[in-house]
């Protein structure tokens, strides 16, 4: 690392941010206070047009069960030979993390900013939240599974056609020991021009 990181806190916890993995979530979760800071700094990204192609619904406490049996319903459905274990962690993975804040990309028809751009927005603010929540000392997992892409759960969450989940991004303390991954070298993906 280079000297211009050490005793700078705020490249230090972007040079060694790592995702939990679900079961790894433990203990209480962001207040009201927090998830509102984490909120306020995942809505501030770039933006082009200012068209604010982004917004949050936040599931957290009884919320988690509600849509968990939604999904497990979903999934009961399509997939009628699954075993009791499939079954009860379709219900479940909404319920690791104290709050789970779906991120739902709504980008809209614009003249000069096409739909790629806002949906890179959107992108942004899960990243802006993940990184806020770590921050905050909570650990944060983005992750989409099967039924980021569902319809029938999109509608549950009060999506109008033409927007999609950018993915649901879990919080929650994680402070066991927790592995990091294998990152790809800068000569394997920089070059330079
Ligand atoms: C848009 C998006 C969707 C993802 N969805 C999943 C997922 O459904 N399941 C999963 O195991 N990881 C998923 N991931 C990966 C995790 O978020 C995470 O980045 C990875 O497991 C660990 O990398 P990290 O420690 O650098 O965050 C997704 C990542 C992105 C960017």
């Amino acid at each position: 690392m280079t000297d211009h990181a050490a005793d700078n806190p705020a490249l230090e916890l972007l040079r060694t941010r790592r995702s939990p993995k679900l079961r790894d979530f433990d203990g209480p979760g962001p207040g009201e206070t927090e998830l509102e800071t984490m909120l306020t700094i995942a809505a501030r990204v770039p933006d082009h047009g200012r068209l604010t192609p982004w917004r949050f619904v936040v599931i957290a406490g009884e919320g988690r069960e509600r849509l968990g049996e939604f999904i497990g319903r979903c999934f009961d459905a399509d997939n009628p030979e699954a075993i009791e274990d499939q079954k009860l962690m379709a219900r479940r993975r909404l319920c690791f993390a104290p709050v789970v804040v779906a991120v739902v990309s709504c980008p809209v028809e614009h003249p000069k900013v096409p739909a790629w751009e806002q949906e890179l927005s959107a992108g942004a603010a899960c990243m802006n939240l993940i990184h806020a929540a770590n921050a905050l000392g909570y650990a944060a997992v983005w992750l989409t599974e099967w039924y980021a892409f569902d319809d029938r759960v999109l509608e549950e969450l009060g999506c109008e056609p033409g927007q999609r989940l950018a993915g649901f991004v879990h919080i929650g303390r994680a402070d066991g020991p927790r592995e990091d991954r294998e990152r790809p070298g800068l000569s394997d993906v920089v070059r330079w021009y």
